[in-house]
């Protein structure tokens, strides 16, 4: 899904807050996008109520968990080191149990526990509710698995506890699953079938965290624009609903204003939306709303259009020009963000300069880019040979990766001179005497501390850049502080 997060947070163990009379480690790590992330959180509070604390030190965990993805080969073989790591750590601390969640595990199912006692526990992206029974075999001695997807689950009844949070932006879960087949994506396979969440649920986590001082919430999806609720169950199914069921739906454009609206002072955020499914409403939502940010991650994958028939992506390079054209329309100065594969099957070099035009043509501000990873049981693998060799992969990926940087470069540079209002997150990688946060437009932002804290929106005058990062110097709180 979405943005895959940053590689140097990946597989960060997260801690929460102790609960007193819990006995129990729990060491959890993610791997892949947010959605990951943000399911771990689901499952630590599932696991503060049967006795768990989470714990960074791997040594001491009664149970070590791996949330995982298996969106490419690489990010699987990362996983696969991890639990060679656990299984060593297992022999000096054998009451360990190990578990793996998310994407792999619905992927491999008990394959898992079929390699060598690798692991003890296997639990798809809809089955964490089923943890404490699970948990219950495991400690019995057996192993146990589930990994059936739901129509259904959406986890609105849970609050889910913030690990490692700055304490500042906070995801919140709005639609499960993804209905999109795409031919590359294995998605569908591991997440099921897209389904929404109750809207009262959703306002009422986005209202806790606000009243938690949460400054910026991004809402998350597989495919937001997707968002239809009609009281429940599969988005497939909606035709079927009643006449009354039909006519007080929700859909994104709706959820969207109404989380705005009510939180004028939240910065509002959402990914990742697929240009198929982005309507005009949303766009308009987003330009009447001065706190939903401008910033939209717009994948892409390809330029060529017969690419994009292949990868079933259910739009040609010109509707998407259209649409880019449409959002600059109507928010100016709207950032966009793309994925790009390189080497999908087929690929020419001609279809790869298709890609490189369209860069030209949008200009995008960020970009996530990856070489085609086959995955077993897509319609890719199943129809099409992975026939780009992996060094011309690499070179067009390279390429794509040049134009990039020129792109944000480029972008950047626009504003140099300008005062613009950034979120204050964390202390600057770089330098502990500087602050960095981001625009509304997802721009990485650094500056001199001074006298500012973590969570003020300040208004910085930018005074450099580079095609990562602004530089700059606060020049005091703005309005919306
Ligand atoms: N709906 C989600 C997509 C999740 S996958 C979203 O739009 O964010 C995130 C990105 O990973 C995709 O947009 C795609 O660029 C990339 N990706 C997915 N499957 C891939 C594969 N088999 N090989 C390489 N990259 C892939
Ligand atoms: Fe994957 Fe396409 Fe859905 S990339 S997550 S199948 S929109």
């Amino acid at each position: 899904m979405e943005k895959i997060i940053d590689e140097k947070k990946q597989g960060t163990a997260l801690v929460l807050e102790e609960k007193k009379n819990n006995t129990r480690k729990l060491f959890i790590e993610s791997y892949g996008c947010q959605m990951n992330f943000s399911d771990s959180e689901i499952v630590a509070s599932i696991l503060a109520d049967q006795g768990f604390n989470t714990t960074q030190n791997l040594e001491d965990a009664d149970l070590v968990l791996v949330n995982t993805c298996s969106i490419r080969d690489k990010a699987e073989q990362t996983v696969r080191k991890r639990l060679e790591k656990y299984n060593a750590v297992r022999k000096i601390n054998p009451k360990m149990k190990i578990g793996v969640l998310g994407c792999m595990a619905e992927r491999l199912k008990s394959k898992f526990l079929e390699e060598e006692k690798m692991v003890d526990l296997v639990v798809g992206p809809d089955a964490y509710k089923d943890l404490p029974n699970l948990l219950e075999e495991v400690d019995a001695g057996r192993n146990a698995v589930n990994v059936i997807l739901s129509k259904e689950e959406t986890y609105g009844d849970i609050a889910p506890v913030r690990l490692q949070s700055n304490g500042v932006s906070a995801f919140v879960s709005i639609t499960r699953g993804c209905d999109n087949m795409c031919t590359f994506c294995v998605v569908p396979f591991t997440r099921g079938r897209e389904r929404s969440r109750e809207p009262q649920s959703i306002l009422e986590e986005i209202d806790d965290l606000v009243a938690k001082n949460f400054k910026e919430i991004t809402l998350l999806g597989q495919n937001v624009d997707s968002y239809l609720w009609y009281g429940g169950g599969l988005k497939k199914d909606f035709e079927k609903a009643s006449d009354f069921e039909k006519a007080t739906a929700v859909d994104f454009a709706q959820l969207l204003n109404t989380v705005a609206t009510k939180h004028p002072k939240t910065r509002i955020r959402f990914t990742t939306s697929n240009p198929q499914d982005m309507t005009l409403d949303v766009v308009k939502v987003v330009a009447a709303n001065a706190n939903i940010c401008n910033y939209i991650h717009l994948p892409i994958q390809s330029g060529s259009d017969r690419i994009l028939k292949e990868m079933n992506r259910l739009h040609t390079r010109q509707e998407y020009m259209d649409l880019i054209d449409n959002i600059k329309e109507l928010i100016p100065d709207c950032a966009i963000s793309q994925d790009i594969i390189s080497g999908f099957p087929t690929e020419t070099e001609l279809d790869h300069q298709d890609t490189l035009s369209l860069m030209e043509y949008v200009k995008y501000e960020y970009g996530y880019m990856f070489t085609y990873s086959e995955r077993p049981g897509t319609m890719a693998a199943r129809k099409l040979k992975d026939d780009v060799p992996e060094d011309i992969k690499k070179r067009r990926l390279a390429e794509i990766h040049t134009l990039q940087r020129v792109h944000s470069h480029y972008r950047h540079k626009a504003y140099l001179g300008k005062t613009i209002e950034i979120l204050i997150e964390k202390t600057s990688k770089k330098s502990d005497q500087q602050w960095s946060g981001r625009n509304p437009q997802n721009i990485m932002a650094v500056f001199p501390k001074e006298h500012y804290k973590v969570g003020d929106f300040v208004n910085v005058r930018i005074e450099d850049c580079t095609s990562a990062t602004l530089l700059g110097t606060a020049v005091g709180y703005s309005e919306n502080n």
